[in-house]
């Protein structure tokens, strides 16, 4: 098979062709996602939320990152593996943001990293890019700032689209290869791609994007609780492992589970 590159992202762009995300925070789904031909997987800080149990994404670290990134990254052949940076591990400056970047690069295995922020960081962008490593941008809602944007807010909307390009044209000129556009209307969006070079990957932005992206728990219904609108559930893994459960539980209970051929002769 042939891996996934960022000449790949360029080249769906130019032809029309959709590019497909999704999360990945271990080696099982990775697998999973890659021989599906998923293109690319990020090993997203919402492993807070989902792997972690955490409520927003803003404790997340380094440290505990890294060993994610590195099962997806070893699982995959063709796939593409976004590493994605913690809040508090680039902000700081160009120097801080590189060196993140080059424990992802050099811990894990994956192909590029991601970031928040437009404008604001595109002098991190700059520096990660000069060092040789593919990165990906992500504008719009931003959950590591959310709560200076009030919560999970629909970003530019109304004149506040004009924020919204110029972070996109900041990311492009920095050296970004791809831009992730997340909860923004679907004509923004599609105002930025058609504006931009690099190709844009939606989540929750519509679809006049380069791209698609989500969240694979909530793409999967595993998680329980609210999911965003955008989000559209193609299986019901929550419901399939609940009712395995309760099944196994009365199989225990009845002795129908193990049987004979679960068990071992002398
Ligand atoms: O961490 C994540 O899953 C993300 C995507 C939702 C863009 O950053
Ligand atoms: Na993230």
């Amino acid at each position: 098979v042939k891996k996934v590159r960022t000449r790949h992202f360029q080249n769906a762009k130019a032809n029309g062709i959709k590019i497909t995300g999704l999360t990945s925070y271990d080696q099982l789904t990775a697998a999973i996602f890659d021989r599906a031909g998923i293109d690319f997987l990020l090993v997203g800080d919402s492993a807070g939320n989902n792997v972690f149990g955490f409520d927003t994404t803003l404790p997340v670290t380094v440290d505990q990152l890294i060993p994610l990134t590195r099962a997806v990254a070893g699982a995959v052949k063709r796939a593409f593996v976004v590493a994605d940076m913690p809040f508090g591990s680039y902000e700081t400056s160009p120097d801080e943001a590189l060196h993140t970047a080059f424990r992802f690069m050099k811990e894990t295995g994956a192909h590029a990293v991601k970031l928040e922020g437009g404008v604001r960081s595109s002098e991190q962008i700059r520096r990660i890019v000069s060092a040789g490593i593919p990165v990906m941008a992500h504008i719009g809602f931003t959950p590591q700032s959310e709560h200076q944007l009030g919560g999970h807010v629909i970003q530019g909307r109304g004149e506040r689209i004009e924020q919204l390009v110029a972070d996109a044209h900041a990311v492009e000129q920095a050296g970004a290869f791809a831009v992730v556009l997340e909860m923004v209307p679907a004509e923004a969006a599609k105002r930025v791609t058609a504006e931009l070079g690099i190709p844009t990957i939606s989540v929750g932005a519509g679809p006049h994007t380069d791209g698609q992206l989500l969240v694979w728990t909530d793409w999967a219904g595993l998680t329980t609780g609210r999911i965003p609108k955008f989000v559209k559930q193609y299986a019901n893994l929550a419901q399939v492992l609940g009712d395995a459960a309760k099944v196994w539980t009365e199989d225990v209970a009845s002795g129908v589970y193990p049987g004979p051929e679960h068990s071992y002769d002398d």
